[in-house]
């Protein structure tokens, strides 16, 4: 992934002004990320207050994290709050990061898309939302994309890419440019309900939920979690994602995928039947060598 990430860093993306659109939890923190990185920011929110909070806590994380004074104030410089929504005019990439409902963010796309550049790139943070449903009536599809940071941004190196079948490759070339030229890894994905990482991961935090609601105290579902080696327990996951973004996404993904627990394929009954049974036997969904290692591509 980190050879893939250099080659992508060397594409020449163009992107140099981010305008990002709703400067709360995860807008505000891509912007002071984009920021630090050495991209010009404007951060636009319809609450002009969310907008403040988001540049303090962008001071207190340069104040911690970036080595000298001159780069602190370079990149508060460069994270500019923009009250008006000025900045979608004269950016090369704008990153919507409003509430996760499909209506609330077309409205702001019917907003912004007359006035974005000719070449900029309209990127959403959607968690969950298919880019289908967010794409209806866009007049340029071939420059929309899923662009899903994770929480907290400044940790998480993961971002997904979220391709759809009218997203040009030039798009998806330039965002993966783009988050290497931030220091993120592009996963690129397919546009699907929950994407990737929140399929796999939505299902294993409402399952907690089934457990504290059967009587498991949180702690032990948590502590259990963590001993087993996830960096957060599954409770405390969701309450640092933010429990009425998590709700959405379990709506998405209950309203769009057929079955929450997929039926069992039929290729894994028959690994099993044929001792394809995974690392133990040299062989499962990967092949492994002698050292246990798997073969992945
Ligand atoms: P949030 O509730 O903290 O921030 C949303 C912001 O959007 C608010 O400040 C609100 O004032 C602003 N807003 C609402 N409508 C607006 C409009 N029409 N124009 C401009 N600003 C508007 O939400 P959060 O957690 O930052 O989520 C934002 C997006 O990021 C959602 O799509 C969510 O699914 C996604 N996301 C959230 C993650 C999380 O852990 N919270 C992780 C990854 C993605």
């Amino acid at each position: 992934l980190r050879e893939k990430l250099k080659d992508s860093a060397k594409r020449e993306s163009g992107i140099r002004h981010v305008h990002v659109i709703g400067a709360g939890t995860m807008g505000g923190d891509i912007a002071a990320w984009c920021a630090a990185r050495g991209l010009r920011v404007t951060l636009a929110d319809l609450d002009h207050e969310i907008i403040a909070k988001a540049i303090g806590r962008a001071a207190e994380f340069y104040d911690k994290k970036l080595h000298s004074s001159i780069e602190r104030r370079d990149a508060l410089d460069r994270l500019i709050p923009d009250f008006e929504g000025a900045g979608v005019a004269k950016a090369d990439l704008v990153i919507e990061a409003v509430v996760e409902k499909a209506d609330v963010k077309r409205k702001v796309f019917d907003g912004i898309a007359p006035k974005m550049k000719e070449d900029a790139i309209l990127a959403t943070n959607t968690s969950s939302i298919p880019l289908e449903v967010l794409r209806e009536g866009l007049a340029f599809p071939d420059r929309l994309v899923g662009l899903h940071f994770f929480n907290p941004v400044a940790k998480m190196e993961l971002v997904e890419v979220v391709a759809h079948d009218q997203a040009s490759q030039a798009t998806l070339d330039r965002v993966h440019g783009f988050c290497g030229a931030i220091d993120r890894l592009p996963a690129a994905v397919k546009s699907a309900p929950g994407f990737l990482v929140n399929r796999a991961l939505t299902p294993y935090l409402t399952e907690a939920f089934v457990m504290i609601d059967e009587g498991t105290p949180k702690e032990t579902i948590d502590r259990a979690a963590e001993d087993f080696g996830m960096p957060m327990g599954p409770i405390e996951l969701a309450d640092r994602v933010g429990l009425d973004i998590g709700l959405d996404v379990v709506r998405m993904l209950k309203n769009n995928l057929d079955d929450p627990i997929p039926e069992i394929p039929a290729w894994l009954e028959k690994k099993v039947e044929t001792g394809e049974t995974g690392r133990k036997a040299g062989k499962g969904l990967y092949a492994y060598d002698d050292k246990g290692k798997p073969k992945r591509a």
